[in-house]
């Protein structure tokens, strides 16, 4: 019997015959079997239960945005604990819009793609890993005695248009910016003694898991590097430079100054974005991505100018 394939051919540049879509698939495949051996429920791997440890930080002292100003050295230690609960519930939060606005567009290019492709279901897998850390970021946040950081209604309208133009290169490269600056941070800081445990732990997770998702990202801006149009290289290359500016501001929001008691929260917003120690931070984490981007050909002069003038750039 002949089997007959019918199948209308889709004409995405992905189908040309110099895409290496066997390579792909089998990055999906290894992704796969990867996630099914080492996957984390928030709900039973962190002890939910464990009381806060007394005098630890929510995040480590030296990643603060006022860490080595003069307003840090006239807060009290216990001033100091409360920031950082407020700038990790701030991070998390940040994190959750990002992982919604990441399913949201891989949902969307899920109508698009072919459903018994090994990449489909390594994508719907990503997307069960992104459900299980909003639990975690959420539940974290709950548990560290804060309140998240909700967006305001004009960023809401930019995460519900984005999906519309998250495709081709810029889809894999939007991902990288908004998983690779937290995870270069969470590797420094997972194992940090200063941490309270339940944090550290959730980085740990975060971390093992994000490497699945950084790995097929990456790996999907190299393999359509040879089928890229100038048009697509061009707007991938410099609009992800928007991110400096976004994350400038998303990192030093005032509403974290207010909650942690500061008397004069925008003054402290100024001050964090002028803090050279918060600079360092800012620099290492974009480091890792920076040089994928310049690897890839993907870090145009609009978009470097944006990331340097930002502080992401030395
Ligand atoms: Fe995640
Ligand atoms: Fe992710």
């Amino acid at each position: 019997m002949t089997v007959v394939n019918d199948a209308p051919k889709s004409k995405t540049p992905a189908d040309r015959p110099e895409y290496d879509h066997a390579g792909r698939t089998a990055i999906a495949n290894r992704l796969l079997k990867g996630s099914s051996a080492r996957s984390f429920d928030p709900i039973v791997e962190l002890d939910w239960d464990a009381p806060l440890e007394e005098g630890k930080y929510f995040l480590p002292p030296k990643v603060i945005s006022l860490y080595g100003t003069k307003l840090w050295d006239e807060m009290s230690e216990e001033q100091r604990i409360e920031l950082s609960r407020q700038e990790m519930a701030n991070v998390l939060s940040v994190g959750i819009w990002f992982e919604n606005l990441l399913n949201r567009a891989l949902l969307i290019r899920l109508m698009r793609e072919d459903p018994a492709a090994a990449t489909s279901h390594y994508e719907l897998t990503e997307m069960g890993d992104e459900c299980r850390h909003m639990t975690m970021f959420g539940k974290v946040i709950e548990r560290s005695g804060a309140r998240p950081y909700m967006m305001r209604p004009w960023e809401r309208w930019a995460m519900l248009a984005l999906p519309a133009v998250m495709r081709g290169t810029f889809m894999w490269v939007i991902t990288l910016v908004g998983e690779e600056l937290f995870d270069a941070l969470q590797r420094e800081m997972r194992n940090d003694p200063q941490l309270q445990p339940i944090v550290a732990r959730l980085m740990q997770i975060h971390v093992t898991e994000e490497s699945r998702h950084i790995g097929f990202a990456r790996d999907g801006i190299m393999r359509r590097k040879p089928i890229r149009s100038r048009w697509e290289t061009v707007t991938a290359a410099n609009l992800h430079g928007l991110g400096g500016p976004a994350f400038r501001r998303l990192f030093t929001n005032p509403q974290m100054y207010k909650r942690a008691g500061i008397a004069n929260p925008r003054e402290a917003a100024r001050i964090a974005r002028k803090n050279p120690n918060f600079h360092e931070v800012m620099i290492r984490s974009f480091e890792p991505l920076s040089a994928f981007l310049r690897q890839a050909d993907l870090m145009g002069p609009i978009g470097e100018r944006l990331w340097r003038r930002a502080g992401f750039l030395p």
